[in-house]
């Protein structure tokens, strides 16, 4: 793909997709719920096809329309043995919050992905689940993983790593327990889980305490399917507002943006960056945070983000790190250490990329400076992205101000944004 410069700014409104967390998570829940349930706007990109082929291969009968899809769910133990492996192509959230439903079913499953998924660390989540007496064996900490049966006991689990995925493998295994689950959760993540089992109505409960916040579960309660209306994405988002504040003439508006507070970190740290943004129509739809967002050609300043962000947008780095190549003064974005671990090292791509790019930038001690120019000379256009979409379109926004740039493996894109190039090309983009 060859991302060229974009001429007369980004102007329009921008059709984002639905979000991906909340798709995938719309998919598992009520498949394990009693009752119909109708998903409007879901995301439907390959990873959260995978967990929809995934259900279906258990049994579950899901009925696609354009844009929305029906589950009907048959409860907590309805789930049928797949015949055969469970194929999970690029999809970490698929690979951990499966591991954790069906560490606690009643029948043995294999989890595969692609290359870059069998890469990923997964005894993060098997650890905490064997404490809880799964019997779950990995390929050197990797994928394929072989789950068999097993009666799961309810058990404290202290999440060293903040991550979402774990929290939320953890909390799908607790559906099927008898008792008490609790998690203790140091650094808090995006409660997308915590909200849709509310919703279906879990027993369960939250506090916040010193700092933490402590989820606790009673499992073996059947849920009760409701219908769900899926946000739209704010990291899809993110692409587009760096965009419009990057670019001159740049004047767009995106609706419907998921405004989860334990998740909008871009959101604050573009402001604290000096970017012209304005949320609008705040609301809540499903529990969800959504509004509309505004965005205007910026004069952006670079600033310095503690590790506390990290956890508030840790898939927002590679796109902040081109609006920081902009910016008039240098910035340190501190505590990236999880960013190594993604759907590929971005904390290298990044550095890569942009010193390719002509940009000043290193890393010391996980944490990524960058030192901007008001002109960048190009060493090198060739994009390296290791297979990874949101690498392939942060660097398709840096062409459109320093392009042509030549993206590597974009592809890699359809994994969460299929419409990318199309809806950046709407908008004034200049991306082939
Ligand atoms: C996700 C959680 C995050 C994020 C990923 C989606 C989720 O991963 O990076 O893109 O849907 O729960 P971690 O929980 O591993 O940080």
């Amino acid at each position: 793909m060859i991302s060229s410069l974009i001429k007369n700014g980004m102007k329009g409104i921008a059709n984002i997709p639905g979000d991906k967390s909340i798709s995938h998570r719309s998919i598992i829940i009520p498949s394990v719920s009693n009752g119909v349930c109708e998903i409007n706007n879901i995301l439907k990109s390959d990873d959260v096809m995978h967990t929809l082929n995934a259900f279906r291969k258990m049994g579950v009968r899901i009925e696609e329309n354009e844009n929305k899809i029906i589950i009907y769910g048959d409860g907590l133990n309805s789930l049928h043995k797949p015949n055969g492996e469970i194929y999970l192509g690029n999809s970490g959230t698929s690979a951990r919050l499966l591991t954790g439903l069906l560490s606690s079913q009643k029948f043995d499953t294999v989890l595969t992905g692609d290359k870059s998924l069998s890469k990923r660390p997964m005894r993060r989540i098997s650890d905490p689940l064997n404490m809880m007496n799964a019997n779950i064996i990995t390929s050197d900490g990797c994928l394929p993983l072989y789950i068999k049966s097993s009666n799961l006991i309810p058990k404290n689990i202290d999440l060293q790593i903040p991550s979402a995925q774990i929290k939320s493998g953890v909390l799908l295994a607790s559906l099927n327990i008898k008792g008490e689950t609790k998690i203790i959760e140091h650094k808090i993540t995006r409660d997308h889980t915590e909200t849709m089992l509310k919703a279906f109505g879990s027993n369960i409960e939250i506090e916040n305490f010193q700092n933490k916040r402590i989820i606790k579960i009673i499992g073996n309660k059947e849920l009760i399917s409701t219908n769900i209306d899926v946000p739209n994405d704010l990291s899809s988002s993110a692409f587009f507002i760096v965009s419009a504040l990057i670019n001159r003439n740049s004047h767009i508006i995106l609706k419907n943006i998921n405004n989860n507070p334990t998740r909008n970190g871009i959101i604050l740290a573009l402001e604290k960056m000096g970017a012209k943004l304005s949320l609008s129509n705040k609301r809540t739809n499903n529990y969800e945070n959504v509004c509309d967002i505004e965005v205007v050609s910026s004069d952006l300043y670079g600033c310095e983000l503690g590790p506390e962000y990290a956890d508030l947008m840790i898939d927002e780095y590679p796109i902040l790190a081109i609006a920081a190549s902009f910016a008039k003064s240098p910035s340190i974005f501190r505590g990236l250490k999880e960013l190594k671990i993604k759907e590929s090292d971005r904390l290298n791509l990044i550095l890569l990329n942009l010193k390719n790019c002509g940009v000043d930038c290193k890393s010391e001690n996980d944490d990524l400076y960058i030192y901007p120019s008001d002109k960048y000379t190009i060493k090198d256009n060739l994009i390296r992205t290791d297979y990874d979409h949101r690498i392939a379109m942060a660097f398709a926004i840096m062409g459109s101000k320093i392009g042509p740039l030549n993206i590597k493996d974009s592809d890699s894109i359809n994994t969460s944004f299929p419409s990318f190039k199309n809806e950046i090309n709407k908008l004034g983009g200049n991306i082939f």
